[in-house]
């Protein structure tokens, strides 16, 4: 059965609309990072009902598993989604992390993911479940997914998030996705952009000017 997701259909809108803050002479460094963002696609309200979701979705699949879960989290993308996701499922699980850089610096095309940190945690025999924020050209879950399977788990299923579903290959193995979006550059709620912008708790997109 292939997994479903939500897509979005609010209507756009401007970051300074969602937050109302004040307009503030500041720099680069300094300004509110709302005011890099040029609209919002996924509200953090949205997130987190869809999180909870998924939360009911995966504690039930695994209702019935009885040797131990392992959640293995890509970073650093993974980890708000993370953070939400774990507090709302209720067993017992323990977490193995995984650094996959994929976009380095300020760049939004996508390189050969390098691994920054290697698997580790216990993973042989497990069921394991891999958490990532996007499934995109679906390089890096298919490289986290074969590191996890050189280990030999008990099973392997994946959540992402987000998918760019005009972008993911029909055969990448995913079993549950908040969101498919457009092919749009996002950030927020986890994602970067030259390494910031990962505490945006809303889904959006940054101004043009920005990228290079
Ligand atoms: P993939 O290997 O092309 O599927 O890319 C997946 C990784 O690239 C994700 O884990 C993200 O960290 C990053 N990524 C892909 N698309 C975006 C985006 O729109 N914004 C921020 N990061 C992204
Ligand atoms: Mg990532």
């Amino acid at each position: 059965m292939s997994p479903s997701a939500r897509s979005y259909a609010t209507p756009v809108e401007t970051a300074a609309a969602v937050t109302r803050l004040p307009h503030l002479e500041t720099n680069e460094h300094t300004r509110p990072i709302e005011h890099d963002i040029n609209r919002i696609i996924l509200r953090s309200e949205q997130i987190r009902t869809r999180v909870r979701e998924l939360a009911d979705e995966i504690a039930a699949t695994y209702a019935q598993v009885e040797s131990g879960l392992t959640l293995v989290p890509v970073l650093s993308g993974s980890i708000i989604f993370l953070a939400d996701l774990i507090r709302e499922l209720p067993m017992k699980m323990k977490i193995a992390v995984v650094h996959l850089s994929t976009y380095p610096g300020r760049t939004t095309t996508a390189q050969e993911p390098r691994a920054v940190c290697e698997l580790a945690g216990d993973v042989e025999g497990r069921h394991v479940l891999v958490v990532d924020d996007i499934l995109d050209t679906g390089r890096t879950l298919k490289r986290v997914q074969q590191m996890v399977r050189d280990r030999q788990p008990a099973s392997l299923r994946t959540a992402v998030l987000l998918r760019k579903p005009d972008k993911a290959p029909p055969d990448s193995e995913v079993d549950f996705i908040g969101f498919d979006i457009e092919d749009l550059f996002v950030v927020g709620y986890g994602l970067d952009f030259g390494d910031y912008y990962r505490n945006f708790p809303h889904i959006g997109v940054l101004r043009k000017e920005l990228i290079p």
